[in-house]
């Protein structure tokens, strides 16, 4: 099996089609490796700023963007304490396992926390989501975007304007699709929508990013107890100086202004959205060609992650394991999915050829397995 040790010299060698980490090129690579000046410096702002135009860019929206040291679930759990009082009651929409942690977030801060579920393959319908706030009055909502164990990406246009109806604040959990999948936060009003840099970024983990509206920061100067380090008022504070309260990861934030930049002056977001779609698609066609059923009900099936149904009773173990030897990683399935389903990522810099060469490979091991 390839690279099951530590390459000082080398690195990792592996194609990577997992849902986070992915892999980086190397021309991001290259820009981490360049020497910074400090966080409080004008250099390091000037930076700074192109990023954050550059995420309001990204996310079709002028409420102001804040970067965050931590993976994506400092920022769900910075939502919770920034947006939710203690005498409020927090809604959590839940299709899988990134919902489910967002609720027992909600829960472990003390707040009173309400989830709806589905049975997992399944989205948040319009219906199912007015049915649910029909049933009390919630200050704050919280929905997954894609639900990376699942594959299922939740209709997220037609479920927005629902919740905002109901006058709750609406926190997005976007981590793995922004960047690969559209989303208008102005166009659907929504309060925070958030994500990690490490899936379709294309950037190393360490890093998160968000929008904040007004009405957010708003609420947030009412809510008592909301930490030090993940404070939306003191980000916000720093972010008008063009810099954040703590060191950043420096590296980090050049890395993801050459990204911004690559995607929205090189590749173009629309070019961006297509090519995810492509991928998508390319692998619901292989799977079907093969008997393989799709994890996600018809209609709402992710488009930077497949989950796919182990229809033909593999072991996916050795699946994944002889795929490794030909030098590519795919992912067994998310907790209770494990050795049901298994997943492929196809996100960030992944393009078409990649895919269709990794999938010919795979379906020689399938083929040879079954
Ligand atoms: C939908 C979703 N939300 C949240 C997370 C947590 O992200 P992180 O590991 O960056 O904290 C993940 C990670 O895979 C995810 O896929």
């Amino acid at each position: 099996m390839k690279e099951v040790h530590f390459n000082k010299e080398k690195g990792s060698e592996l194609k990577l089609f997992t849902p986070g980490p992915v892999y980086v090129p190397e021309r991001v690579l290259k820009e981490l490796a360049k020497p910074n000046d400090t966080h409080r410096s004008k250099p390091y702002s000037e930076m700074h700023q192109k990023a954050t135009e550059g995420l309001q860019k990204l996310l079709y929206t002028n409420n102001e963007c804040l970067i965050f040291t931590s993976s994506a679930t400092g920022i769900m759990e910075a939502c919770v304490r920034n947006l939710v009082r203690n005498d409020e009651k927090a809604l959590f929409f839940s299709i899988g396992a990134f919902g489910d942690r967002w609720y027992a977030i909600g829960i472990s801060n003390g707040k009173i926390s309400v989830k709806e579920g589905v049975e997992w393959g399944k989205a948040i319908t319009p219906e199912i989501a007015q049915e649910a706030l029909s049933k009390d009055k919630y200050s704050v909502v919280f929905i997954q975007a894609n639900e990376t164990s699942t594959g299922v990406y939740n209709p997220i246009d037609k479920v927005a304007p629902i919740i905002k109806d109901s006058g709750a604040l609406l926190c997005v959990d976007a981590t793995s699709s922004m960047a690969g999948i559209k989303v208008e936060v102005d166009k659907l009003n929504i309060d925070v929508c958030l994500a990690s840099v490490q899936k379709c970024f294309a950037l190393p983990p360490g890093l998160a990013v968000c929008s904040v509206s007004d009405a957010a920061f708003d609420k947030t100067e009412n809510v008592k107890n909301r930490g030090l380090y993940f404070d939306f008022i003191e980000l916000k504070k720093r972010n008008a100086k063009h810099q954040t309260p703590t060191t950043p990861p420096i590296p980090q934030i050049r890395g993801l202004t050459a990204q911004l930049d690559f995607i929205l002056n090189e590749e173009g977001l629309e070019k961006r959205f297509e090519r995810h779609e492509q991928l998508g698609k390319q692998t619901r066609k292989w799977a079907n060609d093969l008997n393989l059923e799709m994890f996600p009900e018809k209609g709402y099936e992710s488009n930077t992650v497949s989950t796919i149904k182990n229809s033909l009773n593999l072991d996916i173990p050795e699946v994944v394991s002889m795929l490794l030897d030909e030098g590519y990683r795919i992912v067994n399935g998310y907790g209770n999915l494990v050795n049901k389903t298994f997943r492929i990522g196809h996100m960030g810099e992944i393009q078409l050829k990649d895919l269709e060469e990794m999938l010919e490979i795979l379906t020689e091991i399938i083929n040879k397995l079954k």
